[in-house]
């Protein structure tokens, strides 16, 4: 049986409604999620001059082992001038302010090259006195050099939209740390308590070893994501789940929307999904929307941008079986030219039904590390439509395809 591709324009996994995952430029149009958001992160381009790329992990092999990625180009941080950039970061902040609740909050991060151009910025489009923090989010890594201090943190600038802001810092309590503690006298009270005091100004001051402590604006205990951390996706500025976790948890609630323009791999909808919120992220780039639809399968997410795969090929076969098809697929061309052919170009694929441009998955697969090899039979039930494969490529390709004759 021959399979052909046909036009979509969303998949729609479950009943679509744990968040959205959207191919669209952060300049584009929103509006129909306007007054929606209770947060808004914005992790933009930093101005650095450089080029990001992504590391796609190949076939069973690649996966197992790690080697041989497929580098491909993500995005291109190079702006003509300063104003171009700042025209460029305008517009995605208008769109943020735009998305967020009269009590939502902006966390824009960027590092030193552009943080001061952006908190006036944001000073003339939030308000001034909605100007919340600048946090400093430190951290190790990072090169070193002799000519200067070495530049080992980031800028995180968090407005509210308005006064009455949502905020609750008791969601993000931290470990006590124990560089505070030395300095203090322990003791341990008459339940077994055990505390540490000090005397300062004519004061005692008394902190309990079990009581909460919350963070400042200088977060020094989030790490950046290790060489073998195993979020890493390959996406490269990917930002780690810990430091949205706690953006998220102090300025939602369970069940609000998260915002994120500036998707990358994702980890703002993965984060969002873990501590129960909803999330609405898009980018620009095809590639983050493959690596960021992976992390999210097994959510009910609605994932907008059409399937187009030029010059792609694909096989599969339908075993009828009792109320469940075995759906195989058995070969896959991404294209003429394509370096990586065969089942190895397959990252992750679905099968589902397919009608008016909309696609619903019902089971998935996908390469992951802790299972390299791709499920060549997925289960899809009988009767409910007309039966479709989703391919997602290693190059970023998503493609939809039904029997030619359906
Ligand atoms: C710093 S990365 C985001 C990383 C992300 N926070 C993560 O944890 O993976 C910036 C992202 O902005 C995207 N981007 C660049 N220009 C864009 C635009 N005009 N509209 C939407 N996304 C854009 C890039 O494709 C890239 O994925």
């Amino acid at each position: 049986m021959r399979w052909v591709q046909v036009e979509c324009r969303q998949e729609v996994h479950a009943d679509g409604q744990d968040g959205d995952l959207i191919l669209r430029d952060a300049r584009g149009d929103f509006s129909s999620f306007q007054g929606q958001a209770a947060c808004v992160y914005l992790d933009p381009p930093f101005m650095t001059g450089e080029d990001f790329y992504v590391r796609m992990r190949v076939g069973e092999q690649g996966w197992e082992t790690g080697r041989n990625p497929l580098v491909l180009s993500a995005y291109s941080d190079k702006f003509a001038s300063k104003q171009q950039y700042l025209d460029f970061l305008r517009r995605a902040l208008e769109n943020a302010r735009d998305l967020l609740r009269e009590d939502g909050s902006l966390f824009l991060h960027l590092d030193s090259r552009m943080s001061a151009h952006a908190r006036i910025l944001c000073d003339e489009l939030f308000g001034e006195s909605n100007f919340v923090n600048e946090i400093i989010w430190a951290y190790q890594s990072g090169g070193r050099t002799l000519k200067r201090f070495p530049r080992k943190h980031d800028t995180i600038l968090f407005y509210r939209k308005s006064r009455h802001q949502y905020f609750d810092i008791t969601a993000v309590p931290q470990t006590r740390s124990e560089h505070r503690q030395n300095h203090m006298r322990r003791c341990v009270d008459e339940n077994g308590r055990t505390y540490r005091t000090i005397q300062s100004g004519g004061k005692t001051y008394t902190y309990y070893d079990d009581d909460p402590v919350y963070p400042g604006d200088v977060w020094t205990d989030v790490s950046h994501l290790q060489q073998k951390d195993p979020q890493r996706t390959g996406y490269d500025t990917q930002k780690p789940q810990a430091l949205l976790n706690r953006i998220i948890r102090c300025a939602t609630r369970p069940g609000d929307l998260v915002a994120d323009l500036f998707a990358g791999s994702g980890t703002t909808a993965v984060a969002a999904a873990q501590t129960g919120r909803r999330f609405l992220v898009s980018d620009i780039n095809p590639l983050s929307l493959t690596v960021t639809r992976k992390r999210l399968l097994g959510t009910g997410m609605t994932v907008t941008a059409a399937t187009v795969a030029p010059g792609a090929a694909m096989q599969a076969e339908i075993d009828p079986g009792i109320a469940f098809n075995d759906v195989y697929v058995t070969d896959y061309r991404p294209s003429c030219d394509a370096e990586i052919i065969g089942l190895d170009a397959v990252d992750q694929w679905s099968a589902g039904f397919y009608a008016d441009g909309i696609f619903r998955p019902q089971a998935n697969a996908a390469r992951q590390k802790q299972s390299p090899a791709l499920p060549p039979v997925l289960q899809l039930p009988q009767l409910r439509g007309i039966p479709a494969i989703l391919i997602a490529d290693v190059y970023g390709n998503r493609s939809v395809w039904i029997q030619e004759d359906a």
